[in-house]
């Protein structure tokens, strides 16, 4: 098992709190406006489930806005008016943040704006993970999760729900990755009490799980 803090430590701890990034670590980072995302096209649905696959050997390629932009719709965006995502969620609670960690720093995904919002001006893609491959690889993904917003239930309950809430996420990101020809992998092996403490989390927050993005190394 990880050495991931105690489900109950802290979310049950003082009065909800907003999910206000750190703002004194943030003063030179700028927001990123995304281009619109692509919503069709891509490798029919088959082909991509045949494709799906974990890669841990990157090139340091960047992605470009454009696919940036797609892949984060395809993770967790907007697919209807009413603001509902591309993955299910428990009890219609938006409870997951995606955080985007780059070598430039780390970034709030914002899907309806179509906006990265500055989040820690620091890179910390080596803390994102236990394996050599995140601190190099250009994108990891943080999804970070928001205990005070699940309510009327035990802290086991809101690490178990979080946790698949994220999953969801993480399968959208394969399949994309998947019809894009980039590669990733869904990962648990974090250290986690080091990495929530790098990104300030409030205590009810924390990170379920981590993904690292890029192009193979061919
Ligand atoms: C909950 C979960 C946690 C995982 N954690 C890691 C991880 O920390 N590091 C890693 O390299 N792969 C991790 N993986 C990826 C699995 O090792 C991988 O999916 C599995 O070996 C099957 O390989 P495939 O995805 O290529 O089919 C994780 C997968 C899941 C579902």
């Amino acid at each position: 098992m990880m050495t991931r803090r105690q489900a109950g430590a802290g979310i049950l701890a003082g009065a909800a709190l907003a999910a206000a990034p750190p703002m004194a670590a943030i003063q030179e980072l700028k927001p990123i406006e995304l281009p619109s995302p692509h919503m069709q096209g891509g490798m029919p649905l088959m082909a991509a489930l045949k494709a799906r696959r974990s890669v841990r050997d990157y090139s340091d390629r960047s992605l470009t806005p454009q696919v940036l932009s797609d892949l984060l719709w395809a993770a967790f965006g907007i697919n209807r008016p009413g603001g509902d995502r591309t993955a299910p969620y428990w009890r219609h609670v938006m409870v997951i943040d995606i955080l985007v960690s780059m070598a430039d720093g780390v970034w709030l995904d914002e899907p309806a704006a179509h906006k990265l919002l500055p989040y820690l001006q620091a890179d910390i893609r080596a803390l994102t993970g236990l394996q050599d491959f995140v601190a190099t690889a250009p994108l990891n993904l943080i999804y970070v999760a928001h205990g005070e917003r699940m309510r009327d239930i035990s802290a086991q309950d809101r690490r178990l729900y979080a946790s698949v809430d994220a999953g969801f996420i993480g399968q959208d990101v394969y399949l994309f990755c998947a019809s894009e020809g980039l590669a990733t992998v869904f990962r648990g092996a974090v250290d986690y009490p080091r990495l929530e403490r790098a990104l300030k989390l409030p205590d009810q927050q924390f990170v379920t799980f981590a993904q690292t993005v890029g192009y193979p190394r061919t």
